[in-house]
């Protein structure tokens, strides 16, 4: 595994689950996180317990000027990018046909759109870093159509097909391009699915933590720079289906 010190990471979804997790295990890895949501006391908290290690900037991804100002403040301030996180995303449960356009937009804007506005505007910060790598986080639901997550699962597997067209741009570059796809995990995710049903699901699943899912990042982006891993599905054990 390479040395992470001193590498810089843009985490989006740092506010809360896989992207809380993920900033807390690469700081503990001596990477510089700029931790991003728009919970601004979430991040400025989590930055603050971090120190020298996190800078909390405040970004809605489904706003390309926010984004933007976002990866303004990296070149700034660092002058390049190694790791992109797109980790922000959520999810509006139900069956299609009691689905309205405005969820839809929600999971468009934030799954999809957030992925092209982050990755669009770190690219040219990530040219000449040697393991350069753009992770984003997609889903079972992206590789396997889930009932009463249809329209999440088609913005997830959205996400994998854009990674696998990216990567094929830019690994001559030497930038990887990496998907994580996590089963069930303990996380603040499924804010419309009713308390119970949702613990008791991750509970007889023995769902992932936050912290799992964060170790699979770490695994990937820890590999030598030659080295490419494309893809991660990683679920509980007991989440034999889908
Ligand atoms: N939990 C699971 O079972 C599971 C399984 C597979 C995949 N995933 C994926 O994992 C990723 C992280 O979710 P999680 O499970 O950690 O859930 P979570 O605890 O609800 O975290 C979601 C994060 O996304 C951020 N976010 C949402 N919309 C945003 C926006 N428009 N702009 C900026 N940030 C935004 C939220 O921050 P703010 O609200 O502060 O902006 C929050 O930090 C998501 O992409 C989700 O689809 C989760």
């Amino acid at each position: 595994m390479e040395d992470l010190t001193g590498k810089v990471a843009v985490v989006t979804g740092a506010s809360s689950g896989i992207g809380e997790a993920a900033a807390r295990l690469l700081a503990a890895e001596g990477v510089h996180v700029i931790l991003s949501a728009r919970r601004r006391e979430r991040i400025e908290a989590l930055a603050q317990e971090l120190g020298d290690k996190a800078t909390a900037v405040v970004a809605d991804v489904t706003d390309a000027d926010q984004v933007h100002a976002l990866f303004d403040t990296v070149r700034a301030r660092f002058g390049g990018l190694d790791l992109l996180f797109n980790n922000a995303g959520l999810g509006v449960f139900g069956r299609f046909t009691d689905s309205t356009p405005e969820d839809w937009r929600r999971m468009i804007d934030a799954n999809i759109y957030g992925v092209l506005n982050c990755t669009h505007a770190a690219i040219p910060l990530m040219k000449e870093r040697p393991g350069a790598m753009i992770s984003s986080v997609s889903s079972t639901g992206g590789r396997y159509g889930i009932e009463g997550w249809s329209v999440y699962s088609a913005t997830k597997f959205a996400i994998v097909g854009f990674h696998d067209a990216l990567r094929k741009e830019l690994g001559l570059e030497g930038i990887r391009v990496s998907v994580i796809e996590p089963g069930a995990v303990w996380t603040e995710f499924g804010h419309n699915v009713p308390e119970e049903a949702l613990r008791e699901r991750r509970a007889n699943l023995d769902a992932l933590t936050a912290a799992d899912v964060a170790q699979a990042l770490v695994y990937a982006f820890a590999q030598h720079p030659r080295v490419l891993v494309e893809e991660i599905l990683v679920r509980p054990v007991k989440q034999v289906a889908p």
